[in-house]
């Protein structure tokens, strides 16, 4: 069978990344040209700065990305970028620099779902893995638990009826004078605390869903009226409950579906603790995969992955496609 060839774009938060993947499983290139430097002065992603650095970074990102390929435009089957959810302005780069190059190359234009991006990281660490299987997404927008019926069918088991999970990270990373992007910091320093303080957990009968914002709460009314609390310990302490409402909700899905594979995406699923919590769900009726870090943070190798997929699908957009900021995965 021909190989296919796609080539996917990503702009939808702070990094401008274009990456060509083959078969939807084979990473040829992905260039990754991130804006954190740049945000870290303003304490987080400023939208409008965002949006004109994708603008600076596209054409070079993309130009990168074929070269690093060994490929020419013959050879890609399918432009791929993401058209949500994310900041519509940085979107709108992505989006519209994907409809010129269809238009120019008469390749055709298939729009990828960010959420569907990060479930599609697993594929191109694990080429043995396929659907059906649960996925916990926890990213700096999204917290769900998703049941991956195949390639381009999901259903949402639970999701988060307050902040994402990431951004409760990022919260609290604030919260104890740690720069943007927040997360992996928290993760660091959270390596030398002990988790001693309690910290509140929210659960809701008969559901899947999460809560984060009275943990993030409760860190930040306990860090100001604490004289000389241990910050370490905090972090720890956080990423402790954070992570047993995770795998308490996890597990309740498991149960419920019989599934017999969990995997994990989004930026998140890069934190040490939780990825050692999770693989310790393995069992040998449970099977546990999880992308390799590079890979869990935003990139356009998982956007072309899921692209060959939605490709093979049959789904096909026109040159009027927009850019959705709350684009939903079903
Ligand atoms: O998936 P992502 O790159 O962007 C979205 O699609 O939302 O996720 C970014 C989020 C940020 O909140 C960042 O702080 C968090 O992922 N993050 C982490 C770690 N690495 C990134 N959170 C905790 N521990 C980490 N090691």
């Amino acid at each position: 069978m021909k190989d296919i060839i796609t080539l996917g774009i990503e702009t939808s938060c702070d990094e401008t990344s274009v990456a060509v993947v083959k078969n939807g499983r084979e990473i040829l290139s992905n260039i990754i040209d991130t804006q954190i430097p740049i945000h870290e002065k303003y304490g987080g992603v400023v939208p409008e700065i965002a949006s004109r650095n994708h603008v600076e970074a596209i054409s070079r990102v993309t130009k990168l990305a074929l070269k690093e390929a060994n490929i020419d435009w013959e050879d890609i089957d399918a432009i791929t970028p993401t058209y949500g959810p994310g900041l519509v302005g940085a979107l709108l780069v992505g989006v519209s620099y994907a409809k010129a190059l269809s238009f120019a190359t008469h390749k055709p234009l298939v729009g990828v779902n960010h959420i569907h991006g990060h479930i599609a990281a697993n594929y191109l660490t694990h080429r043995e893995l396929k659907p059906p299987f649960l996925c916990l997404l926890i990213s700096g927008g999204n917290t769900q638990i998703i049941h991956i019926k195949n390639y381009t069918e999901f259903e949402i088991l639970g999701k988060t009826r307050d902040d994402a999970i990431g951004e409760a990270f990022d919260k609290v990373a604030r919260v104890v004078g740690l720069d943007y992007p927040g997360g992996p910091k928290v993760d660091k320093l959270a390596e030398n605390g002990k988790p001693n303080i309690k910290l509140p957990k929210t659960h809701f009968e008969n559901s899947l869903d999460f809560s984060f914002s009275g943990i993030k709460t409760a860190v930040i009314n306990l860090n100001h009226n604490t004289k000389d609390i241990n910050q370490a310990d905090l972090c720890a302490s956080f990423e402790k409950t954070v992570t047993e409402v995770l795998i308490e909700n996890t597990q309740k899905a498991i149960e419920q579906t019989g599934a017999t594979i969990l995997a994990i995406g989004g930026g998140v699923s890069a934190n040490s603790y939780i990825r050692n919590e999770i693989l310790k769900l393995q069992t040998d009726k449970l099977k546990v995969y999880m992308p390799d870090l590079k890979l869990c943070t935003d990139n356009a190798a998982m956007i072309a992955s899921a692209g060959y997929y939605n490709y093979m699908a049959g789904k096909r957009d026109e040159l009027n496609l927009n850019a959705i900021p709350n684009l939903k995965l079903t």
